[in-house]
């Protein structure tokens, strides 16, 4: 099974009751609008909480997206001092430092919502062909846990946001994507749509492997990636 980062540190879970303030710095899309806050705080709390705080108590105007607050919807997804996080997830304690920022390589709407279209419609190319379909049954030294966690993405689209062939504008189906394909194709006996194994596909992939650094879930979409590529080229099954 793959780890979770994604989960509150244990210490996360009993108030210790020690209040104080964190320096928050945002980076807005509107260069004039206010990007430092001191935000008061009591631990436990994470980013999103933070957030919240300095929109509710210094700038209402201060975007960002949220929605399950229990790591499993991935719309909460920034940049906290340079990695992405599951801003709901991340604890933070009093009188820290934090810069968050939007994610990389897509487009911003305002603050820190990004456009999130080029992802989707990447992740939905391949979502809509192998639902609901069974993970592949791996043999030949392919690791059937790895091949199962391709269904444990929640979509955030981290991955995608550091990948840099898919910035480089190319129609490249993304990491997420490919992870995702992987449960399904990595066989050759399976039939994968021409776009999973084209230069839309793994043949695009430059195995810069950032997906996997960022993935706040643990997940491994360089290795997914590559398991796919062998199991089209007929190294096992
Ligand atoms: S593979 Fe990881 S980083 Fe990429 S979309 Fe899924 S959960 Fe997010
Ligand atoms: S709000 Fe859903 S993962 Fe953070």
């Amino acid at each position: 099974m793959a780890g979770n980062k994604t989960r509150r540190a244990d210490s996360a879970a009993t108030p210790s009751g020690n209040n104080g303030f964190v320096k928050l710095t945002v980076r807005r899309s509107d260069p004039t609008a206010p990007a430092v806050f001191d935000v008061p705080g009591a631990e436990p709390m994470v980013v999103l909480d933070v957030l919240l705080a300095a929109q509710q108590h210094r700038d209402a105007s201060l975007a960002f997206r949220f929605s399950c607050r229990a790591g499993r919807c991935g719309t909460c997804t920034v940049r906290l001092n340079g990695s992405a996080v599951l801003a709901c997830q991340t604890p933070v304690a009093v009188s820290t430092e934090l810069v968050v920022e939007p994610l990389g390589g897509l487009p911003v709407v305002k603050d820190l919502v990004v456009d999130m279209a080029p992802f989707h419609a990447r992740w939905s190319e391949i979502v809509r062909l192998v639902e609901p379909g069974p993970v592949v049954t791996a043999s030949g030294g392919t690791d059937q846990t790895l091949l199962d966690s391709s269904r444990e993405c929640i979509s955030c689209g981290a991955c995608y946001a550091a990948c840099p062939v898919a910035a480089s504008g190319r129609a490249f189906l993304g990491p997420a994507a490919l992870a995702r394909a992987a449960g399904d194709y990595a066989g050759p006996a399976a039939r994968a749509p021409a776009s999973v194994m084209g230069s839309r596909g793994f043949t695009g992939c430059h195995s810069v492997g950032a997906c996997s650094v960022v993935c706040p879930r643990d997940l491994d979409p360089a290795l997914l990636i590559r398991s796919l590529r062998r199991g089209r080229r007929g190294r096992f099954t």
